[in-house]
């Protein structure tokens, strides 16, 4: 499956971006709103890969390329940009799925809140870039569109030791983007817990 990464340059992106690479066979290209950038970043995380004994090409584009003929578009911008971004490349979509990780959070002194925009919320999936470390984390995914959610599933279980869960229905996104603010106040509080997921039981 060919899949776009969009703001791959990012450390969302490049977490999922290395992930994916190493775990599976899918195709995967960076997108940028600079071209320059996306190629720097992706030549980056073939050398990472190299270094780890995996010869995997990555390529990478300014976004309306990278999006082109993807099978999946990833929008992994910051959550006010996501609606730009999929404007940026609504020429190149066509029958791709489209998923975020992006969730709308404020910070102030007491760390990060939860802030949806007001027309509701974005979407989710996550990663993370030591690639030795090994993950055992649950990643809930929703959607309303059944097919595209189940592919979406498949793609998530294609990283090792990430668990996808039917989170259910896209108005069931609240619930879930807001977990993302209590993980990284958890994770910059308590040491030892940097790279913390969740997982259910
Ligand atoms: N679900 C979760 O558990 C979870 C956890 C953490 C983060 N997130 C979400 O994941 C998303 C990515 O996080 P991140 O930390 O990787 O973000 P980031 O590093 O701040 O940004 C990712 C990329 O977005 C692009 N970008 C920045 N400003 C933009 C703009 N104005 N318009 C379009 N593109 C822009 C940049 O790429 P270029 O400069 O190369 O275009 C950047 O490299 C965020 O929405 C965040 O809320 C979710």
């Amino acid at each position: 499956m060919r899949i776009a990464l969009l703001g791959g340059t990012g450390d969302i992106g490049q977490g999922l971006a290395l992930r994916w690479a190493y775990d599976s066979n899918h195709e995967i290209v960076l997108g940028s709103r600079d071209p320059e950038k996306a190629r720097t970043k992706a030549e980056e995380y073939e050398t990472e890969l190299d270094s780890l004994g995996r010869d995997r090409k990555v390529t990478g584009f300014v976004n309306e390329m990278a999006a082109d003929r993807a099978d999946v578009v990833v929008l992994a911008v910051p959550a006010y940009h996501v609606s730009d971004t999929v404007e940026a490349v609504t020429e190149s979509l066509n029958e791709s799925i489209l998923v975020t990780p992006a969730v709308g959070m404020s910070r102030d002194d007491d760390g990060f809140h939860y802030n949806p925009p007001p027309h509701g919320s974005v979407a989710a999936l996550a990663a993370e870039a030591d690639l030795e470390a090994d993950i055992d984390w649950d990643t809930p995914v929703f959607g309303d569109d059944t097919d595209a959610k189940e592919t979406v599933m498949q793609l998530a279980a294609d990283i090792e030791g990430l668990r996808p869960l039917d989170a259910g229905g896209l108005a069931n996104a609240a619930e879930v983007e807001s977990l993302t603010p209590l993980l990284i106040n958890l994770a910059r509080e308590n040491d030892g817990l940097h790279d913390l997921g969740v997982k259910f039981w």
